[in-house]
């Protein structure tokens, strides 16, 4: 019996999908399709699949040209399945030619002609509206999320706009965006979303404008510095039926909230201590990061970063928090919070002119998690217990700037109306928020 395996991720399925399976299947007498794991797939980058496994794994099903389905979870896997299941020929579309002569040890490896002039990726693109998006503040942070938002199907940005029309006009040229806008409002006009990128003092007031005029905002960190602010934000993005997502990349991280919910699983048993730290040496002291007027200063800059687990672990309602600064000039160049619940105790550590060991530790009751600096780009864990044979390592995917995870997330509300993320939930930013007014009214709060 000669065997034939191919595979694919088979999302909405088409076509060309069924034709490459029949001509499979004539090659040999016995067909095993491999499908891609929706985590595979993102991993692969393919960010958008808009079936599920299961569903895509029904479709395929439904050919009926399949004698066996299989599920592709890993880079490498290829090589055991043609040993496990002693495959003949392996098989492919002609748009990987090539890719898989490595295989040409272990079996025959056929491309076939692949159907033109359809594709999943189309598909894609005819079922989803675009979402035009406008950048306000064209700084860099906005020069990261241009080349990211490539990576997210169903995104276009269509313009820019800087309170410097020059400096617009150059990222607009530079970028290859069609428009630089003279007015906020003439930007806002023409779009279907906003990403927030100016200086943080300027966040709330572009938000509330955006979502005034009934756009979705995607706002950088953080996204306001009252907690009264970001509360209104939130109520008049549900008033106006538009996605509002604070632009935390730590939470939309695939490796981060795998930590999360296997702790939330009690991996580690009951969290008693969150402590989470991180730092920069900025050593030109005139940026903007160290400017009182411009809200510097390590906690408005990244404290939503430290806040995050511990809040998504403990949640919001702290008993008491103390906050410890090391002020230059009106800023703070350390902080140190300590945040404290009925029945644990959490500790962060942010520096602009301090360096810290930039690590995350979750200790609990069973064992701790531990992920190393940088651990706000969070590609690698471990879970660490008394017996160390229990120990386990997990390494996921960091792509790029990592701006595409939030993206995603952000074009995923909208398209599926979805109100608010799990990643981030609007009770965890509006605490962020009052965290940082906290700050600013010098509240429980020490001078070191
Ligand atoms: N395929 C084909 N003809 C097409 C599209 C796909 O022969 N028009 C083949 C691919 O070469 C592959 C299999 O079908 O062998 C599964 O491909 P998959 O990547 O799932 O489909 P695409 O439509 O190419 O998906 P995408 O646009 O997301 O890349």
């Amino acid at each position: 019996m000669k065997k034939v395996i191919t595979y694919g991720t088979y999302d909405l399925l088409h076509q060309g999908h069924i034709n490459l399976l029949q001509r499979a299947k004539a090659l040999g007498d016995y067909l095993i399709v491999g499908v891609t794991n929706d985590n595979f797939d993102r991993e692969r980058g393919k960010l958008n699949v808009v079936n599920n496994v299961l569903e895509r794994v029904e479709a395929v099903k439904a050919t009926g040209l399949a004698d066996k389905i299989i599920i592709e979870d890993y880079f490498g896997q290829k090589i055991d399945d043609i040993q496990k299941y002693d495959v003949d020929i392996f098989t492919i579309g002609s748009d990987w030619m090539g890719e898989f002569d490595y295989l040409k040890e272990f079996c025959e490896v056929v491309y076939l002609p692949r159907t033109e002039g359809i594709s999943s990726t189309m598909l894609r693109g005819e079922k989803q509206k675009k979402t035009r998006i406008g950048i306000v503040g064209c700084g860099l942070i906005a020069k990261r999320f241009v080349p990211e938002t490539s990576y997210v199907s169903g995104t276009e940005i269509i313009g820019v706009y800087d309170i410097d029309k020059a400096i617009g006009d150059e990222f607009a040229r530079r970028n290859n965006i069609p428009n630089s806008y003279a007015s906020f409002d003439g930007m806002l006009h023409d779009v279907d979303a906003v990403y927030v990128a100016t200086p943080h003092l300027s966040h709330y007031e572009y938000s509330k404008r955006a979502i005034e005029s009934g756009k979705h905002v995607l706002c950088e960190i953080p996204l306001a510095l009252e907690k009264k602010q970001a509360e209104e934000l939130y109520s008049l993005a549900e008033q106006n039926d538009v996605i509002l997502i604070e632009a935390n990349k730590t939470a939309h991280c695939p490796a981060f909230n795998h930590l999360m919910v296997m702790i939330k699983s009690g991996a580690i048993g009951e969290v008693v201590d969150v402590e989470a730290s991180l730092s920069r040496l900025l050593p030109d002291r005139t940026r903007r990061e160290f400017d009182a007027a411009q809200a510097g200063g390590s906690m408005y800059e990244s404290a939503v970063y430290p806040l995050l687990p511990i809040f998504r672990l403990l949640g919001t309602e702290y008993s008491e928090m103390h906050l410890y600064s090391r002020m230059e000039n009106g800023v703070d160049i350390y902080t140190k919070g300590v945040i404290r619940y009925p029945k644990a105790v959490c500790s962060f550590k942010l520096g602009l002119g301090v360096k810290t060991e930039g690590n995350l530790v979750i200790s609990g009751t069973k064992g701790y998690a531990y992920v190393q600096a940088p651990w706000w780009k969070t590609d690698y864990f471990e879970l660490r217990y008394e017996d160390q044979n229990k120990n386990k390592k997990f390494f996921y995917k960091w792509d790029g700037e990592g701006l595409r995870y939030e993206i995603q997330e952000w074009i995923s509300c909208i398209i599926n109306k979805r109100h608010g993320s799990a990643r981030l939930t609007k009770d965890e930013s509006i605490a962020m928020a009052g965290v940082m007014q906290q700050f600013t009214e010098r509240k429980n709060f020490s001078e070191i």
